[in-house]
């Protein structure tokens, strides 16, 4: 199975992402109901260790957190454009159950990229450079106009590769704990 663990957005949101879509040449826009925050990338992970992994998220003791945007940007940087993405803020909450995920996914033995947790909503994928009409994109989304709204689960996915493109299927729901300044 190839695994990932992310936060879900909620419907409205995504569609609000979605409908800053504008027209970048060779852009590949992520599908609106896909647009996601990604905790973790496992990649390929059999069917023992998947086992595993979930025991092991079922047992974090996260809060939950508000989760809002900044700005725009592009990995690896805005000179060389592969990935279009809108920032999330790295709120303690959200840092501190990244942080546990990713020690649960390395105690299964799973090996994760090294690079450090940079939160992010891809929107969009790059072929070709299109500096214009991408500075465009960035500079209009420098502020992006979404009320923070409360993270109150997170979740394990399956990423099935078709020829149409990956569809991520929801495999297990884990709550964040509540409290009162979220309920
Ligand atoms: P990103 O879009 O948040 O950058 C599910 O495939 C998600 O895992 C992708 O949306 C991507 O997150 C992230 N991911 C990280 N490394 C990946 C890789 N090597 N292949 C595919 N997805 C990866």
């Amino acid at each position: 199975m190839r695994l990932f663990i992310a936060i879900e957005l909620p419907v409205h949101y995504k569609k609000a992402l979605g409908e800053l879509r504008t027209a970048i040449p060779g852009a590949r826009w992520v599908a609106t109901e896909q647009i996601h925050l990604t905790l973790a990338f496992l990649g390929e992970v059999d069917e023992d260790t998947a086992g595993i992994l979930t025991a092991g998220l079922a047992q974090i003791q996260a809060n939950a957190f508000e989760l809002s945007l900044t700005g725009t940007g592009c990995f690896p940087n805005r000179q060389r454009p592969r990935v279009v993405w809108i920032g999330v803020k790295p709120e303690p909450g959200l840092t501190s159950l990244a942080t546990m995920v990713r020690e649960t996914v390395l105690a299964c033995g799973i090996p994760l990229e090294e690079r450090p947790f940079s939160p992010h909503l891809t929107l969009a994928r790059l072929k070709i450079p299109a500096a214009r009409e991408l500075g465009v994109f960035l500079d209009q989304q420098r502020q992006v106009d979404l009320k923070p709204f409360p993270v109150t689960e997170f979740t394990l996915f399956q990423s099935r590769l078709t020829p149409q493109g990956a569809t991520h299927i929801p495999v297990k729901i884990f709550p964040l704990a509540k409290h009162d300044l979220i309920k």
